[in-house]
């Protein structure tokens, strides 16, 4: 079965994709006698929305044992105690990340391999959309770009090695990373503004539209990018890595700070358009149970391997993804991000960069 990198490009319009997505889709549940019992799974972002959903599905599945990963223990223990009620069996733990700091990635990751003796599964749910600018103070990046893709990435890179050396013997790590039909609208990224690097020129103000999803497709397109280049590090017998889209889904508090005035029109519109938490939710579970090595670093939409943003079929593309991969390692060096991707080509797990 084809990859999204050997998949040809999509050649139909944005609106296309969305109607199909939303409207002419079945949503594709594991079957109901998968077992998860003796599995540890962790789930950032999982105090609401998607993420606590997934959860619950999980669990339903008997998992053994779930990890919260949030940033705030209040609304961590709030979402696990709910858990714990209807899965009494089940041990729920609370651990704490802030996705806008490194440091917080970083403790986190400390924390997993430390406290886990066994990790089979990561889901990276945890993302956001503003509709201001903003710069995250300890980094000097803008907000979604930090939250949505280079923490994120830094938490994929060092979860890596984990997953691998976690998981029972034979049976690959599943690590599945939250992605966005959205991503497909983005343009590609060019160097703008007077700076050099894509980075700087995302950071800049000036490239941000307020009160649109500008940055947060792009924020979401990078991560394909990062998808297109992890398979030359990541074995898929090592860890499965995929990028999974959930549909436009209503119910969450993605859209938090769109202003009271929008707000109507936005719950009209998810009402007849947006898919329920439930079956979003269960493309996590699609993705990180049901689907096999043919997913490696793929894109999933629709419960379907698809293509990636059709920019990432040109030469000029794979450019700007090479690019992105170069600024990426630059920027997480301070972590060996790319001595952990390199250690992933041998048999013995190099754990660093912390
Ligand atoms: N809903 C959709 O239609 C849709 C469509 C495509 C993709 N997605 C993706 O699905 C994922 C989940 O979204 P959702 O709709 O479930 O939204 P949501 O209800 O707002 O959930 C987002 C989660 O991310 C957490 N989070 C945000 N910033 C964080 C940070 N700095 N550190 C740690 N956690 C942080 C939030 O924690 P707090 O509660 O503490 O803020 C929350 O738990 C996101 O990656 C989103 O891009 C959603």
């Amino acid at each position: 079965m084809a990859t999204s990198k050997d998949l040809p490009p999509l050649d139909v319009g944005f609106g296309s994709i969305f109607v199909k997505n939303q409207f002419r889709t079945k949503p594709q549940y594991p079957p109901s006698t998968t077992d998860l019992t003796g599995k540890v799974a962790l789930i950032t972002g999982a105090n609401t929305g998607l993420g606590y959903e997934a959860g619950k599905q999980m669990l339903a599945l008997r998992l053994s044992h779930l990890i919260i990963a949030v940033r705030s223990k209040e609304k961590g223990d709030a979402a696990a105690s709910k858990l714990r009620s209807l899965y009494p069996k089940a041990k729920v733990e609370v651990m704490i990340v802030d996705m806008s700091k490194y440091n917080s990635v970083q403790e986190f990751v400390r924390n997993v391999d430390s406290k886990l003796y066994r990790l089979d599964i990561a889901i990276l749910n945890a993302g956001v959309i503003k509709l201001k600018h903003a710069t995250e103070p300890s980094t000097g990046h803008e907000q979604i770009l930090q939250v949505n893709y280079l923490s994120t990435v830094l938490l994929a890179i060092l979860l890596l090695p984990i997953l691998k050396k976690k998981s029972p013997p034979g049976t690959p790590g599943r690590l599945t990373v939250v992605n966005a039909a959205l991503a497909l609208t983005a343009p590609l990224p060019k160097p703008d503004h007077g700076h050099e690097s894509i980075f700087a020129t995302l950071d800049d103000p000036k490239s941000f539209v307020p009160n649109t999803d500008k940055t947060y497709n792009m924020s979401k397109f990078l991560g394909q990018m990062f998808a297109y280049k992890l398979g030359e590090y990541v074995s898929a017998d090592d860890v499965v890595v995929n990028f999974v889209c959930p549909g436009y889904v209503r119910g969450t508090d993605l859209g938090r700070e769109a202003s009271v005035l929008i707000r109507p029109a936005v719950a009209l519109f998810a009402a007849v358009a947006g898919r329920s938490t439930r079956d979003g939710a269960s493309t996590y579970l699609d993705a990180a149970l049901v689907k096999g090595k043919e997913s490696h670093c793929s894109f999933i939409m629709s419960w379907k391997v698809s293509p990636f943003n059709s920019f990432l079929y040109t030469p000029e593309g794979k450019d700007t993804a090479d690019q992105v991969f170069e600024e990426t390692m630059k920027e997480l060096e301070f972590a060996d991000a790319r001595g952990i991707l390199e250690s992933m080509k041998t048999s013995a797990v190099v754990f660093r960069g912390q």
